[in-house]
């Protein structure tokens, strides 16, 4: 007989019809009649109570059924009689596929703290949280997919092995063959990259947007969604060392639209949430924090906020709170700055535009002040900054002078450069972190919570 999953199970008129259902124990309780087994596939938040007639079973049979026991049960699926559930399964056999002995299972008891199961990644999946958490990460990325595919955007693969520095930022992993203990040096005793691999120094990289505008050059409209890596030694609730970063590119986008697409592309992704993953997002809500759902709702129904880095500036210099960084214009905005202007001072998602030139990356289009760039980042409420991004320099002069600026190295971006120099239009595009992106739809804290297995400093475990 096929086995049938939970969540289809639960979702079946029950006219004791045989099923076949298969996966973990969550507990098993009982008296000398009856002995009840919540069995999870993670198809759904919700168990399938199983119904272990003591007529028909014995204790003894019973025995190796535990918390985080693997089994499979067929039975017939009948209308339930006690509360919390409407169907239930009347066994006929439970077979136990793997035992987990109860004296040794790191979850045998419920409620553990989130750092105790960071500890325990490899076997977090298995609780409510964790199931919960990793389906929303699932719909998330699948409306990713649908929505650039609705609006006729392509999917573009970009390397994840690279030789340039998108950012310029210089957080980079390097990539290497070469034997650490003894590379081969050059005549003035530095390693030679010129021996390794790729017959220069690579490294992982910390954005596919060079590559992605490459190709925006001929098919218009491109999305890359990937993993990238940023070598920052930030121990923070919001940074890892891999992430996944979704970035669309567009030819002939001008500031405006990108902020747009930005907002428009938010609101898609937290309403699809909503409407498709109610059950896990109620989990969430009653468990971790009984505001997730009406700041989802409220983050759909309302026009983010816009304004400049000047204004915001301004804003934050006569507020009452007191910060621990102070701001003057042309520092780079804190957290707790991005967080005031969200959850303070507007009470919404802001869009903050035209940042001074200096700290933001080489590559974003010079205002006619000479002073801003048109940079543009997404803040929201318990995160700060979800996107970045920007409107392109799509002039050659003024994108290499500024290269030289800031020391990007030209001659090894001449094919980046070459983009600008055959049919140059203008175009932008911007980053969503989609950990971030997570934190912000699952309510979660900490953003080693919100990937399955979290790469930071120090910890490269499971
Ligand atoms: O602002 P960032 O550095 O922008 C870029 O990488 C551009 N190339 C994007 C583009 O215009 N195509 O990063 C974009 C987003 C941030 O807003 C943040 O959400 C996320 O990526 N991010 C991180 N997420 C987790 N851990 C980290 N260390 C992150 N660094 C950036
Ligand atoms: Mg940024």
């Amino acid at each position: 007989m096929k086995r049938t999953k939970v969540k289809a199970v639960l979702q079946t008129a029950p006219e004791g019809q045989e099923v076949l259902v298969k996966g973990w124990v969550r507990t098993k309780r009982g008296n000398k009649y009856v002995t009840f087994i919540a069995v999870n596939d993670g198809s759904t938040i919700h168990n399938i109570q199983v119904v272990a007639d003591m007529n028909l079973f014995t204790d003894e049979s019973l025995r190796d059924i535990t918390t985080g026991a693997s089994v499979s049960v067929l039975g017939t699926l009948v209308q339930s009689q006690g509360k919390g559930q409407t169907v239930e399964i009347q066994a006929r056999t439970i077979e136990v596929l793997g035992t987990a002995d109860p004296e040794t299972y790191p979850l045998q008891k419920k409620g553990h703290s989130l750092e105790f199961l960071r500890e325990i990644a490899h076997l977090r999946p298995r609780t409510n949280t964790f199931g919960a958490v990793l389906r929303v990460r699932h719909a998330m990325a699948f409306a990713v997919h649908q929505y650039f595919n609705e609006k006729g955007f392509f999917y573009i693969h970009t390397p994840i092995v690279t030789a340039s520095d998108a950012e310029g930022a210089g957080e980079m992993f390097r990539v290497t063959t070469l034997d650490p203990v003894n590379p081969p040096l050059t005549e003035t005793g530095e390693v030679n990259f010129a021996e390794d691999f790729f017959g220069r120094s690579t490294n992982l990289t910390v954005s596919g947007q060079l590559e992605g505008e490459v190709v925006a050059m001929a098919l218009s409209e491109i999305y890359t969604f990937g993993p990238t890596f940023r070598a920052e030694n930030s121990n923070t609730s919001r940074h890892l060392a891999e992430f996944w970063m979704i970035e669309p590119e567009m030819a002939f986008y001008e500031l405006e639209d990108n902020m747009d697409l930005a907002e428009d592309f938010l609101k898609y992704l937290v309403r699809y949430a909503l409407d498709n993953c109610q059950d896990d997002l109620q989990f969430l809500n009653d468990m971790y924090d009984k505001e997730l759902l009406n700041r989802l709702n409220f983050v759909v129904g309302n026009e983010f906020q816009r304004l400049t880095y000047t204004e915001a500036v301004e804003i934050l210099k006569t507020a009452k709170q007191k910060f621990e960084y102070k701001v003057e214009w042309g520092t780079d905005l804190q957290s707790e700055h991005e967080r005031y202007l969200v959850e303070k001072h507007f009470k919404k998602p802001v869009i903050l535009i035209d940042y001074p030139k200096e700290i933001k990356s080489f590559y974003m289009k010079l205002n006619e002040d000479g002073k801003t760039v048109r940079g543009m980042d997404v803040l929201f409420p318990g995160i700060g900054e979800i996107i970045g991004g920007s409107q392109r320099e799509e002039d050659y002069e003024k994108l290499v002078a500024r290269m030289r600026e800031v020391g990007v190295p030209e001659k090894e971006m001449w094919w980046f450069l070459d983009t600008r120099r055959f049919g140059t239009v203008p175009h932008s595009g911007f980053g969503l972190g989609f950990e971030r992106l997570l934190l912000f739809v699952t309510g979660m804290g900490n953003i080693r919570d919100v990937i399955p297995f979290p790469r930071f400093p120090k910890n490269a475990e499971f």
